[in-house]
């Protein structure tokens, strides 16, 4: 697991080698964080939950980084406002480097020696922790990049949106019947996808490709975006009060849609897969085609016959606590529980997930008006 700790760690730091010192702090929106809070917060996570913890002698790095770098642990104590962590020019990205380091060392020292499972556990949350926060530098990193007026670019053929559809039109069929849901088994898992339990599906087909941009532009041209009849009355609202005519990110010029990427302004590619949509965008198409968005059951009893990872799907599930949910005790209860409120969940994962992070018990969760994660739209449709 040490060796797992050090390579993400350092992919982490990789991410930021495109970037310039300015690029770091600025923050563009309340749900995207900048760069340095981001490496200083995947730092505090280790420091706060393992070495302030279980290492008597230990020094923290520096007193006032638990209130600017703890992200919404009650437990922990006060905190910066989530709005504000774009402020933070200090401490400089030299000072937070540094803070990783002296964290990194007393990890590596603390694990050389055999340790208890709790210990361990605590390593393996913060690693996986550390991995879902890369996925999030990657889409915010995207966001400030775009809202530069000149639209920056973050590294030359990086788009990661270029993927096809294969397009066979081909449906899986599920028979109804009793399906066990969730995790259960001895790799890691997070608490909201435990409790294996059972669920009646009735007879459901659902697609084995993913949504493509052609398929969406032909939803947009038969005025999708225009017609309420087609909307979620929460998502008719979103449209109307933003002006929204086409996914996060797409731009048309001279008639052909262009979409920014983090190599830049590209034209859009209409065979790719979907991206950057929001739920109610995602119910609003399925509707549109007479159909509807799987259930996270759904997804997870077929998902070992159709290939996912490329885009995080929306479900048709509100993110509750599966039967037998407990809160952990402690500031780690406060991780995945308290989000249960007005999220949907989505399944898969994505291009811009860490490798090897996701499996298809992962129950991924979201405001469904939230455009900037790589999201698309499996459909399925009862027989
Ligand atoms: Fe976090």
């Amino acid at each position: 697991m040490l060796d797992h700790y050090i390579s993400v760690r350092k992919q982490t730091e990789n991410f930021c080698s495109p970037l310039s010192i300015e690029d770091y702090t600025p923050q563009v929106v309340l749900h995207a964080s900048p760069m340095k809070w981001q490496l200083g917060h995947t730092t505090w996570f280790f420091e706060t939950f393992i070495l302030k913890k279980y290492v008597e002698e230990y020094q923290e790095f520096d007193a006032q980084f638990s209130y600017l770098f703890n992200s919404y642990y009650n437990n922990v104590g006060d905190r910066i406002a989530r709005n504000n962590r774009g402020v933070l020019t200090r401490p400089s990205v030299e000072e937070v480097y540094a803070y990783r380091t002296h964290v990194d060392q007393h990890i590596l020292s603390l694990f050389q020696n055999e340790q208890p499972k709790e210990l361990l556990d605590l390593l393996e949350i913060g690693i996986n922790h550390e991995e879902q926060h890369q996925e999030l530098m990657v889409t915010d990193l995207k966001l400030l990049f775009f809202s530069h007026p000149f639209k920056t670019t973050y590294k030359e053929n990086g788009s990661l949106l270029e993927d096809k559809v294969h397009y066979f039109n081909e449906w899986v069929d599920i028979d109804e019947g009793i399906y066990e849901i969730g995790y259960k088994g001895d790799q890691f898992s997070y608490d909201n996808e435990q409790g294996k339990h059972k669920v009646y599906l009735h007879n459901y087909s659902i697609a084995k490709d993913l949504v493509c941009n052609e398929d969406f532009m032909a939803f947009i041209e038969d005025g999708g975006y225009q017609r309420f009849d087609l909307w979620l009355d929460e998502g008719w609202s979103w449209v109307q009060e933003n002006q929204i005519n086409a996914p996060l990110y797409w731009e048309k010029r001279n008639e052909e849609w262009y979409q920014f990427t983090l190599g830049g302004m590209k034209k859009v590619n209409p065979k790719a897969i979907l991206s950057h949509i929001n739920f109610y965008e995602a119910e609003a198409f399925a509707r549109w085609k007479g159909m509807r968005l799987p259930t996270e059951f759904e997804w997870e009893v077929a998902a070992d016959k159709f290939e996912w990872g490329k885009r995080w799907e929306w479900t048709n599930s509100a993110y509750l606590p599966y039967p037998g949910f407990k809160t952990a005790d402690g500031a780690l209860g406060e991780y995945n529980g308290k989000f249960m409120i007005n999220t949907m969940v989505l399944r898969g994962s994505s291009v811009a997930t860490s490798p090897n992070h996701s499996r298809k018990t992962y129950r991924n969760f979201f405001h469904p008006h939230y455009r900037w994660q790589y999201a698309g739209i499996r459909l399925a449709k009862s027989l």
